[in-house]
């Protein structure tokens, strides 16, 4: 595949958020060609019939791979029971050589406003809910499900964004979102050494989230600026980075907790 080295994370028990589409759809299919036969990997997000489909052709692609799915909002209390249950159910975890929770999962909220049209302060509950809360709880799940031992090398993967670290008008809810994602997972790293974090941001990509961006964002020079790089073609395939951030993972030569970058 594409000049990768085969099988080269080894045996790994992955949990994907976010993949019935866009960047997540993308990791399911560039992490499978690089892990050992007995691996297995759950694909969780709201759309039943996308994850279906992607588990079927996945599985007859790498029949060797147990790949299965779980069709929950994240934002709910009982979406994320559900998304732990179901990699309660996966198992691996006592064989695997690495554990991978990729947090991808995430939506941009009301970019169509300023910062002072917000204040509905249900609105932003409801955002923050889905966008950091459900990544912390689920992610601290499934650390306690799959437990350090010696031999496993834990990942944690927060899919961040040039947001996090920079304000964009109008994106009032997905810059604080990103920002406050992207420091809880920082204590992460600095608490458990023993786990490898990463912050990935993975630059602006050509999906369904890229068109919401041209379409909604209130501010017309930010719009602007997102629609002239659909138009020159500046929009980054979704395959390819999520290989780059795969090639990240896998050279493991950042420091637990950084920001990473598509273009670093
Ligand atoms: N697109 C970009 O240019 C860009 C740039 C920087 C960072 N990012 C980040 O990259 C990550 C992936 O985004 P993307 O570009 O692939 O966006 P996308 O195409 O909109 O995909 C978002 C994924 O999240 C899932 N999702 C949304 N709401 C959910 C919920 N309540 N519960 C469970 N799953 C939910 C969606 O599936 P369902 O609808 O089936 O639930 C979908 O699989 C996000 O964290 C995003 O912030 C994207």
């Amino acid at each position: 595949m594409d000049g990768e080295p085969s099988c080269s994370l080894g045996t790994v028990v992955c949990v994907i958020t976010g993949a019935s589409r866009g960047l997540g759809r993308s990791l399911a299919w560039e992490l499978c060609p690089r892990v050992m036969p007995g691996s297995a990997l759950l694909l969780v997000a709201r759309t039943e019939q996308a994850l279906r489909v992607l588990a079927e052709e996945l599985t007859l692609q790498y029949p060797e791979i147990r790949v299965r799915w779980v069709a929950a909002d994240l934002g709910t209390e009982d979406g994320v029971r559900r998304a732990v249950q179901g990699a309660q159910e996966l198992n691996g975890g006592d064989t695997a050589q690495r554990v991978l929770i990729i947090n991808n999962a995430g939506s941009l909220g009301d970019i169509d406003k300023s910062f002072v049209d917000f204040t509905d302060p249900l609105e932003m509950d409801r955002y923050f809910s889905f966008n950091v809360s459900s990544a912390l709880c689920l992610t601290s799940s499934l650390l306690k499900v799959f437990q350090g031992r010696p031999g496993l090398q834990r990942h944690v993967v927060n899919v961040s964004s040039l947001a996090a670290i920079q304000p964009f008008k109008s994106w009032t809810l997905y810059c604080a979102g990103k920002a406050a994602r992207e420091m809880m997972f920082r204590v992460l790293a600095e608490e458990e050494t023993d786990i490898r974090v990463l912050s990935y941001s993975p630059g602006p990509l050509d999906n369904d989230m890229q068109e919401e961006v041209r379409t909604k964002t209130k501010d017309p020079e930010l719009r602007l600026q997102f629609a002239n790089m659909k138009k020159s073609g500046k929009l980054i395939d979704c395959r390819v980075s999520a290989r780059k951030m795969l090639d990240v993972l896998q050279a493991d030569a950042y420091k637990s907790g950084d920001h990473v970058d598509f273009y670093d």
